[in-house]
């Protein structure tokens, strides 16, 4: 099962919340090219406060603000080429009702308690304040702009009452302290296991859930009292609502269930409950706890046996040259914007070749220049159409036979197919970054193969000679089209076709594109792009 973090659909997204759809999308095409079974699921996040305090700022009703939103989301995702099987959102029925179902069986099981907390409360907007409807200073780091649940600067969850002089997000007054009740998830009881859990995931996620653990787990509410969310299931609980993240998580169940429904196949008992089942999840690192913890506490103390996440592939920040990206502060590149540049494919292989995977990783044009009109146009496009030119006008498009090999095209062979490893190995070990730059090495040694080879003074002289070069050239672009497929899957199935691949899957053999196949004129794989900076 592959997943991407859902995004919240307050805003047009920017680069670094695609980065994980596009990441999951990336990964599930792979590994469905190299014949893995595999469902990817997101889809938008669209309860909560974040989007709670944009529909205020917009003066519109908050279902209003997400109807529009998520269609925009769906446009956006397709001209990214992002196609998970299911790509859906929280307000689906489907949702809805797993959502329910779920917190009345941790109800059943003991894992959910009725308590009166104190929380902050706004007399002027006369509203509680939970999440982000708060901010204010982070009682650990001291961050400024910590939220009422989270610190995004040292990422702990935070509950808003620990906020050291909270602010109102609306109207920036300071909040009272008031009395009210809300239902809780028992973490603590769950400690142990949890301690064990964690110790399966990453290193990178362990040492980010450091603090947390040695902290203590807490009961985490699940409940609040806004209006916009799931009605909370619980009785005597008819005015609240569930807390965004407790049931946006369960999204990862109820979208496979929500599949099965539109397939009609067995999937969500074949994945979800099935041993062999692996699942990863690509999400930023501020998700780590809601993904690492409070998601496999919820499938533990659910007791259904459904499987725990085995990989979290969580990602650092990319900046906008130093800067991290920011709405409020207008620093970033916006969806739209980066439509307006370039082709969302281009950008794909941009974002996953930025990937920041140990570190953060820094946007800059000159990168992006560089990456577009130098890896792409001028590596990648320029060897592929350098074969196909020449094989039409010399061979008239027939793949010539291999008739005169020699040692060079046996080394060249080797260098693609292994190069080809590589990027498969790479991938199983989730280094995506390195990955998806193989097929612009792999074009480049091609570059290099002709140049040494030079088959346009072989045609006259030596034409058994040129013919092997040109056969296994061709043979190279189809491994090239492999290894390019998942970052550039539009791109990738238009040369298929035209070099007659009849699908994308992993090449055993060197030799995949006959001799004697018709190869029609090639069109430009791309174009380079003026960039001003
Ligand atoms: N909407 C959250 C964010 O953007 C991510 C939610 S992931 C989910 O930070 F799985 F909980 F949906
Ligand atoms: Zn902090």
């Amino acid at each position: 099962m592959v997943f991407s973090a859902w995004p919240y659909i307050n805003s047009e997204p920017h680069l670094g919340t695609l980065l994980h759809l596009i990441s999951a999308d990336y990964y599930a095409r792979f590994l469905k090219s190299i014949g893995e079974e595999v469902i990817s699921v997101s889809g938008s996040d669209e309860h909560g406060t974040p989007i709670e305090v944009e529909a205020i700022k917009q003066n519109k009703n908050p279902k209003d603000l997400t109807d529009k939103m998520h269609e925009r989301i769906l446009e956006i995702l397709s001209a990214f080429s992002v196609e998970l099987d299911n790509y859906t959102r929280t307000e689906n029925a489907v949702h809805k009702e797993f959502v329910k179902n779920f917190y009345l069986q941790l109800e059943k099981n003991g894992y959910v308690f009725k308590q009166t907390t104190v929380q902050l409360y706004c007399e002027k907007d006369k509203i509680f304040l939970p999440d982000r409807l708060v901010v204010g200073k982070c009682p650990y780091c001291g961050y400024e702009k910590a939220n009422g649940d989270q610190c995004d600067n040292c990422g702990r969850l935070l509950e808003p009452t620990l906020l050291i002089e909270p602010k109102c997000a609306i109207c920036g007054e300071r909040p009272v302290k008031k009395e009210t009740y809300h239902w809780f998830f028992d973490l603590p009881k769950l400690s142990k296991e949890i301690s064990e859990y964690v110790k399966t995931l990453d290193e990178n996620v362990q040492s980010y859930l450091k603090s947390m653990l040695n902290e203590g787990l807490k009961p985490r509410s699940i409940t609040r009292d806004n209006k916009w969310g799931i009605p909370a299931p619980f009785k005597g609980a008819e005015n609240k609502t569930i807390y965004v993240w407790m049931e946006a998580v369960l999204g990862y169940l109820s979208g496979v269930i929500e599949l099965e429904q539109k397939t009609n196949k067995n999937l969500f008992e074949h994945f979800w409950l099935n041993p062999e089942t692996t699942s990863i999840y690509f999400i930023g690192k501020d998700n780590i706890p809601f993904h690492a913890v409070i998601l496999p506490a919820l499938l533990m103390a659910s007791k259904r046996g459904y499987n725990l996440p085995k990989k979290i592939a969580s990602t650092e920040f990319i900046l906008f040259g130093q800067a991290k990206f920011s709405k409020s502060q207008h620093i970033g590149v916006w969806a739209s914007d980066a439509l307006n540049v370039a082709d969302g494919e281009y950008w794909r292989y941009v974002i996953l070749a930025l990937r920041p995977e140990r570190g953060d990783s820094s946007f800059n044009w000159q990168d992006f220049d560089k990456m577009v009109n130098s890896d792409l146009n001028d590596k990648v496009g320029n060897y592929v159409h350098r074969v196909l030119v020449f094989l039409n006008e010399r061979f008239g498009g027939i793949v010539p036979a291999d008739e005169s090999k020699s040692k060079e095209d046996e080394e060249f062979s080797k260098s693609i197919m292994g190069i080809q490893e590589d990027f498969i190995r790479l991938n199983r070990d989730l280094r995506i970054k390195d990955a998806v730059k193989k097929f612009v090495e792999a074009a480049e040694l091609g570059n290099q193969y002709l140049s040494s080879q030079e088959p346009w003074n072989k045609i006259k002289t030596n034409k058994p000679r040129a013919s092997s070069i040109i056969f296994n050239a061709v043979q190279s672009i189809a491994h090239i089209n492999f290894m390019m497929y998942p970052v550039m899957p539009k791109k990738a199935t238009k040369l298929a076709e035209t070099i007659k691949l009849a699908k994308i899957v992993k090449l055993e053999k060197w030799e995949v594109i006959p001799s004697g196949t018709k190869i029609g004129r090639p069109e430009p794989l791309f174009q380079k792009i003026v960039i001003k900076y």
